[in-house]
């Protein structure tokens, strides 16, 4: 008898459940009103009185070991429902992880970047708080000059309500060149990226904020030859087109100053849209930096000469991925932004 208690111990310490119900089996089998504990108390008076001792306090054990167990069990039972609750299965594989995708804006400028960056330039970059010098004057544009009405300019509120017109959000990233040439003697190959803003009506392809990358060249010999070359580089390897024609324009910090189109071509239907049926398509602004502007920051015109280019990376974006509308870009529609998952 006095074993098969011992065993019974063991039994009960080993015992596990993992539903209520199996608990509520095991309670009955061992504690219940007709439960084996009920029926080994009455045999107690049938044991031997030698064994007697031994036999009641393994009975005391059993009993013991049982209302413990089943106090565990209950509580533990009790907890995983509540974590499940909390928590739901726990087993369940993971959810997967939303993957962010890189802005429009910054793939191609990186894209950019990365073209030049294999012909020797570097990037260079400024604020975007400027003052009058850096984003006008010292680029030929001295005041009243009528060309500044050709970028509608943002400038500062003072406390007080007064605009200082010293201070101004850049309209432009060509104020980089000035500040870089400030710095830098030649040789200078830099590209400088950044956010420009303008005072202008918002609608499909203008905005009052906007991206620009501007391109510097000075060294001795520098030539209209050396621009166009670069540009036709750039242009095969951004588009895959090798076809550039530079038309006669006016930006009063370069001399000669030219726009760059290049041969879209007129395959399909959006081509005629795209290019007024012309097949070619404006994409920046160039030409030889202006002997002034060089003297303004302090390199020697009679020794270098250089050239310049400047272009908007929304209308290279708009280009490459056929975006029809430049206010895509701002806002933020996780529709829009997704379809750029796949480029890094
Ligand atoms: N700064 C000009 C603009 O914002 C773009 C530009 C044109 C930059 C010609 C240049 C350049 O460096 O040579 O419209």
């Amino acid at each position: 008898m006095l074993d098969k208690v011992k065993e019974l111990i063991v039994e009960v310490s080993h015992f596990n459940a993992s539903t209520k119900e199996e608990l509520e089996t095991f309670r009955i089998k061992y504690l219940g009103s007709k439960g084996l504990l009920k029926d080994l108390f009455a045999e107690f008076k049938n044991v031997d009185a030698d064994l007697r001792k031994d036999f009641g306090q393994a009975l005391n054990t059993l009993k013991k070991t049982a209302e413990e167990k089943v106090l565990e069990i209950a509580t533990s039972l009790e907890n995983s429902t509540e974590e499940k609750s909390i928590y739901g299965d726990l087993t369940r594989p993971a959810e997967p992880i939303e993957l962010g995708s890189r802005h429009p804006i910054s793939i191609v400028k990186n894209q950019i970047i990365e073209v030049f960056n294999r012909i020797g330039f570097t990037v260079s970059e400024g604020p975007e708080i400027e003052d009058d010098w850096h984003n006008f004057t010292a680029l030929n544009l001295p005041e009243y000059h009528p060309a500044r009405d050709m970028q509608d300019t943002f400038f500062i509120e003072q406390a007080g309500g007064k605009f200082n017109s010293d201070l101004l959000l850049r309209t432009h990233t060509s104020s980089v060149q000035v500040r870089y040439m400030e710095k830098n003697q030649p040789p200078i190959r830099t590209i400088s990226p950044g956010r420009v803003f303008r005072n202008e009506d918002i609608s499909a392809r203008a905005h009052c904020i906007f991206h620009q990358v501007e391109g510097l060249y000075i060294d001795t010999n520098v030539s209209f030859a050396d621009l166009k070359q670069t540009l036709l580089y750039f242009t095969k390897e951004m588009f895959g087109k090798s076809k550039i024609r530079l038309r006669p324009s006016y930006f009063p910090f370069t001399e000669p100053s030219a726009e760059v189109d290049i041969y879209w071509g007129l395959e399909t239907e959006i081509d005629y849209r795209i290019t007024k049926g012309t097949g070619w398509l404006e994409i920046m602004g160039c030409g030889m930096v202006d002997p002034n502007v060089l003297k303004n920051c302090n390199i020697d015109p009679t020794k270098y000469s250089g050239y310049a280019f400047g272009m908007g990376i929304e209308r290279i974006a708009m280009l490459l991925y056929q975006i029809p509308d430049i206010r895509m870009f701002y806002e933020n529609d996780k529709r829009f932004l997704e379809q750029f998952k796949s480029i890094i």
